[in-house]
């Protein structure tokens, strides 16, 4: 149905708005099958935001960002991206038959995004600096240009983005006691919370604990000052001043949850059970939320009897790259016959 049919209600939306949707929203809840039991958190779940229809929770809100710039009479959006806004991007301004225009740090976007924005149209302009020039660059080209910010700055795409919080809320029964969900530019933590606490007023459903996590290499927020060269793996949250910084602590402080770090070895281990363990394939970043809860959990926080979900924010498939670098086995290459298959598994 789309985020836009099915969350009307609760969005900025007038009869001029198109309807436009690729299916985005309505992504999976899992239920934990190994990793909450083991942690003693029987109601441990998974929102696979990587099953929306470009693998990220970026076409919740990009579906409504490119409604509202059609109604108000843009041609043509641009963005700055780590690479999954700028193919949701892509992506809803080819359904909508506008042009697309998106900037990228060189180095910094994997492959198999950048392919997506370039299959579906988009005029891809890669930025020789980071993530953080690249958005303030876009931010003065709207000034200058007749185009229109689709990146997080744009309200619009807050409004559909927090639908995914009504999901869950709705999926449960109730608010999650606590809300695990990685950090970058900060838009989707600030949204989530906008979710959680419109549905409360509605739905007297209760809210989470806000539990966000930056890269330790890539933490502004938990610094408290910018990072002029973040690093880090997860290249989706490579991010050193995130435009929605403000609002971000606002949801930690106002839901008494918090934003931490974790490195990127625990985003590795993290992103590994999610395969091994639970069958989710991830990009790195999505698997901060996990490392998050599992530092936790080692540092003695007791979550037994909670509600926690942790948001699983991309597709494995869009870094295949780091896939194969963190790969445990590797295939094993034999002759086409049924002994050299049998002699290779031991068998
Ligand atoms: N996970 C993934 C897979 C992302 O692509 C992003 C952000 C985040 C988490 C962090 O979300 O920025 O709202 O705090 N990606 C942006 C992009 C920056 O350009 O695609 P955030």
């Amino acid at each position: 149905m789309g985020v836009i049919d099915s969350y009307a209600d609760y969005l900025p939306v007038t009869e001029n708005t198109p309807k436009l949707s690729l299916g985005e929203g309505g992504t999976p809840l899992v239920r934990s099958s190994f990793i909450g039991p083991q942690l003693g958190i029987p109601d441990l779940y998974f929102k696979l935001e990587g099953c929306n229809p470009t693998g990220s929770f970026k076409d919740r809100g990009m579906v409504l960002a490119v409604a509202k710039a059609i109604e108000n009479g843009y041609g043509k959006i641009l963005c700055a991206s780590t690479g999954n806004t700028s193919a949701a991007a892509a992506a809803y301004a080819a359904s909508a038959g506008i042009e697309s225009v998106v900037l990228v740090p060189r180095g910094d976007v994997s492959q198999g995004k950048l392919s997506q924005a370039i299959a579906y149209g988009a005029k891809v302009i890669v930025i020789d600096g980071r993530f953080d020039t690249a958005l303030s660059i876009a931010r003065e080209m709207v000034d200058t240009f007749n185009m229109c910010l689709v990146n997080s700055v744009n309200p619009y795409r807050l409004e559909g983005q927090k639908t995914a919080s009504f999901e869950i809320v709705d999926e449960i029964g109730l608010s999650p006691d606590e809300l695990f969900i990685p950090v970058g530019n900060a838009g989707n933590i600030t949204a989530y919370w906008k979710g959680f606490k419109e549905y409360d007023e509605k739905k007297q459903k209760g809210v989470p604990r806000m539990m966000g996590f930056e890269a330790a290499g890539a933490a502004p927020i938990v610094l408290g000052r910018t990072v002029e060269s973040p690093d880090t793996i997860a290249s989706a949250i490579r991010i050193g001043n995130p435009a929605s910084w403000v609002s971000a602590e606002q949801a930690r402080d106002e839901s008494n949850g918090l934003i931490d770090t974790v490195t990127d070895e625990q985003i590795i281990e993290s992103w590994k059970k999610l395969a091994r363990s639970e069958g989710i394939f991830c990009e790195p970043a999505s698997a901060a939320s996990l490392a998050g809860l599992l530092k936790l959990a080692n540092n003695g926080t007791d979550f037994s009897g909670h509600r926690v979900v942790c948001v699983i924010t991309g597709n494995g498939l869009k870094d295949p790259s780091f896939a194969a670098e963190n790969a445990e086995s590797k295939p094993l290459n034999v002759a086409a016959n049924i002994d050299s298959v049998a002699a290779a598994l031991g068998i």
